[in-house]
């Protein structure tokens, strides 16, 4: 054999190596091995609810079948389905939104990349809060744009907060897009409405789109204050929404989300949807109406068990040496420090989870998933598992690091 390179590998592009995989699908498959293998694992690793899809979401999906409705749809989405989400917008935020000012994607995250690869052109800047979910940025790579990284503040009281003026400052004439989103992965955080306000209003001022993820937009805890862009008068003008079924209806494998824009912008867009997906799927999209159109209670109630959660595990982590815990109000992610601990052991993120799942059979994330500038100094933690499970978990993790403290001690 030649030691000469395929061309099926040699003609990839250089770039591909320098786009970070989602950290989180590698953890999902090693709590998957480790639990094949008989192991008692507990994975705060997921990023999807334990609960499943409630029953007549999925009974909506077997009509839709039986009726051999299973062919392509518009791409826009079918247009029931495209009421229904105006309908929710229009209720909830008084958004003012027509069908025809939405697609239906294939979850939220090929929403990002239509929207990336709608306006991103090579040299086009991208400002994304850092720690970030990672599609915004890989997206934009991949379209040859630059992501730039605006790092989020922590104080243990005041939480995670946005440096507005820093923000301001990161603007240049290449900048397109600043990503928004609230409640945020993976910090739980969920930004004040006079913040929303402050980028919309930075937005105008600097002509440049508020791109708002707001798919957590329904995991909000201690009734706190929340804006949606699309509560803006004109907001369709700066902003683009993007949303989806995933969390709200534990539909994640369902893959539905959709993108909210301006009726010219998104007569557009839906030449990339196109041409990247066709349309989603034909039955998910029909049980996608009933999601929002039927009975809410079975949502309202995983949410309610989630905040009880959040409780449970921000009172157990509050008692880890060396986790520096704030308590999230949104999302079912919780984002503790750890710097000094990891100082104190001389270990790496990675090396501290990797030590976890070996010893301890318990999957946390490293910061480094979600973040390229801080990463190394945070863990997060998804409360998508019982509250026993939780107490389990955490009182392993405890139990890991005064191990780690004995060995360093004995060294
Ligand atoms: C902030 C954020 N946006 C988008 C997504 C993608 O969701 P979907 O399953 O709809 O693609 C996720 C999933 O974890 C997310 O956390």
């Amino acid at each position: 054999m030649s030691s000469k390179k395929e061309p099926v590998v040699s003609y990839l592009r250089p770039l591909l190596d320098e786009i970070r995989g989602e950290l989180a699908f590698k953890y999902i498959a090693i709590a998957r091995q480790l639990m094949e293998k008989g192991y008692d694992v507990i994975s705060f690793g997921a990023g999807q609810p334990d609960i499943p899809t409630p029953d007549h979401i999925i009974e909506a999906a077997k009509r839709s079948l039986d009726r051999r409705f299973t062919g392509y749809t518009e791409t826009a989405g079918i247009y029931k389905l495209r009421e229904a989400i105006a309908e929710y917008l229009n209720n909830r935020y008084h958004a003012s939104v027509d069908p025809d000012e939405i697609i239906v994607t294939t979850g939220a995250k090929t929403a990002i990349f239509v929207v990336i690869a709608s306006y991103i052109t090579p040299g086009d800047e991208v400002i994304v809060i850092d720690p970030a979910y990672p599609a915004y940025s890989e997206a934009t790579k991949l379209l040859g744009g630059i992501p730039k990284f605006l790092p989020l503040k922590f104080d243990k009281k005041e939480g995670f907060t946005i440096d507005l003026d820093k923000l301001e400052k990161m603007i240049s004439s290449r900048t397109k897009i600043i990503v928004l989103n609230n409640p945020h992965n993976p910090t739980g955080a969920v930004f004040p409405p006079k913040i929303v306000d402050e980028l919309m209003r930075i937005a105008e001022r600097h002509n440049v789109i508020l791109l708002s993820d707001e798919i957590y937009d329904n995991f909000i805890y201690d009734n706190a204050p929340f804006k949606s862009v699309s509560e803006y008068p004109d907001w369709k003008k700066r902003a683009i929404l993007i949303n989806g079924f995933s969390k709200t209806f534990s539909m994640t494998g369902w893959r539905l989300g959709y993108i909210v824009a301006h009726k010219e912008a998104i007569e557009r867009m839906i030449r990339v949807a196109v041409n990247v997906y066709s349309c989603a799927t034909s039955f998910a999209q029909e049980a996608a109406v009933e999601a929002l159109r039927g009975d809410w209670t079975p949502s309202k109630r995983m949410i309610q068990l989630f905040q009880r959660r959040r409780d449970v595990i921000y009172e157990e982590l509050s008692k880890v040496k060396g986790f520096e815990t704030w308590k999230p109000q949104g999302a079912f992610y919780i984002y503790p420090r750890v710097r000094e601990l990891l100082n104190k052991l001389n270990m790496s993120v990675e090396e501290f989870v990797d030590y976890l799942i070996d010893k301890q059979r318990v999957i946390i994330l490293p910061g480094t998933a979600f973040s390229e500038v801080s990463g190394e100094d945070f863990v997060r933690l998804s409360y998508s598992i019982s509250e026993e499970r939780i107490k389990e978990g955490i009182a392993r993790i405890r139990e890991a690091i005064e191990e780690l403290e004995t060995i360093k001690l004995r060294r």
